[in-house]
């Protein structure tokens, strides 16, 4: 029996052109680029330039995105855009950027689980998906970290970037088994009672304020491995596949050690482990499709593959998706 599922049509990013690299870090605050590279991995980030907006990053990448896949964006009829530094508390950033695409009918808004959030709304379009709710979506991560970091912290300011990154979907009928294409099972969980572990120091409804970023980074790394793998063992019991099967494992990029941590638990092989951190940084709801772009441009991610994807942070909010391409 077929089965309605939400088919990958094309992917792109966009980063911004000024690269931030370590060294200049360590001129700006108390940090070496020994220590970045052994405890995250990291080595440089992009910084989006003055003016530069989430809604212009995530407008890149979705051109980007629906240029590769082949389809006028006047096509779509959803977009959900991941991000937690929008361009406004209000309008959603997504209707921006529709407005940019040249579209003006469908549904656009923004959906905010921190460095879950491609995850989150790869799950969310998925079910709109299935359900007939519409039939072609961009699904979006786009971030501008810099603008809420306290760059006199170098606990937290070495380890974000900015960036967007974009996929396509469509509803299509599959075949209904092993064969089928687009997202197979997607898991979500949260967990509130650690909201103070990672979290913006202000808001529009208790400071007035934007605020900035602060993190207990070794609490959210000891929970970190622990629910990364719980989540994705969900996805392999869902559906009867396990580490051998995946071909790539596309992870949220906080910290080399985190990702490694990961997959050595899962038994995932490390040549099957996409890592971007080391060029990005932390993108937050970002991350994961630029990583997924990287690695389709390199040749890596080719149709038929089985591609898993995993994120964690702020709230906590945590959450696996497995693709097949
Ligand atoms: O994407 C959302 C999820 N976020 C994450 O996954 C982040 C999770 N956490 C982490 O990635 C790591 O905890 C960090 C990279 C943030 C920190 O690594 P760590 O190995 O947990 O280091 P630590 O926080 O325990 O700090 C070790 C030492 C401390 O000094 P003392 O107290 O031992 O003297 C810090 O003050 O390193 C010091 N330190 C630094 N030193 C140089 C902290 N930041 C820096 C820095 N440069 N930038």
């Amino acid at each position: 029996m077929t089965q309605t599922r939400s088919v990958v049509l094309g992917g792109g990013s966009y980063l911004p052109s000024r690269v931030l690299t370590n060294a200049e870090l360590a001129r700006m605050v108390d940090t070496s680029d020994e220590w970045i590279v052994q405890r995250t991995g990291i080595r440089e980030r992009h910084i989006a330039a003055d003016g530069e907006m989430t809604s212009d990053l995530a407008l890149r990448a979705a051109q980007a995105a629906l240029s590769d896949a082949g389809v006028d964006a006047r096509t779509i009829d959803l977009i959900v855009l991941a991000t937690s530094t929008p361009d406004q508390t209000f309008p959603a950033t997504a209707v921006t950027v529709q407005a940019s695409l040249g579209i003006d009918h469908g549904a656009a808004f923004d959906l905010q689980a921190v460095c879950s959030g491609f995850v989150y709304a790869l799950s969310v379009t998925d079910s709109m998906l299935r359900s007939g709710a519409c039939k072609r979506a961009l699904v979006i991560g786009a971030e501008t970290f810099s603008r809420i970091l306290d760059w006199t912290d170098r606990t937290t300011c070495v380890l974000f970037g900015d960036g967007a990154g974009a996929i396509v979907l469509e509803a299509q009928q599959q075949p209904g088994n092993v064969t089928d294409r687009g997202i197979l099972t997607t898991h979500l969980r949260s967990d509130g009672r650690h909201k103070s572990k990672l979290y913006v120091d202000g808001g529009p409804s208790s400071t007035q304020t934007v605020g900035h970023l602060r993190m207990e980074g070794r609490a959210v790394f000891k929970h970190a491995v622990a629910m990364i793998t719980d989540v994705i063992d969900d996805a392999f019991k869902a559906t009867g596949y396990g580490a051998d099967s995946i071909d790539w494992f596309i992870p949220h990029q906080a910290n080399k050690r985190i990702i490694d941590d990961s997959a050595k638990k899962l038994g995932i092989a490390p040549e099957k482990v996409v890592i971007t951190v080391d060029r990005h940084g932390n993108t937050s709801a970002a991350s994961i499709p630029l990583a997924l772009d990287v690695a389709r441009k390199d040749g890596r991610v080719k149709a038929g593959d089985l591609v898993l994807f995993e994120a964690m942070g702020g709230g906590f909010t945590w959450g696996s998706a497995l693709v097949r391409w």
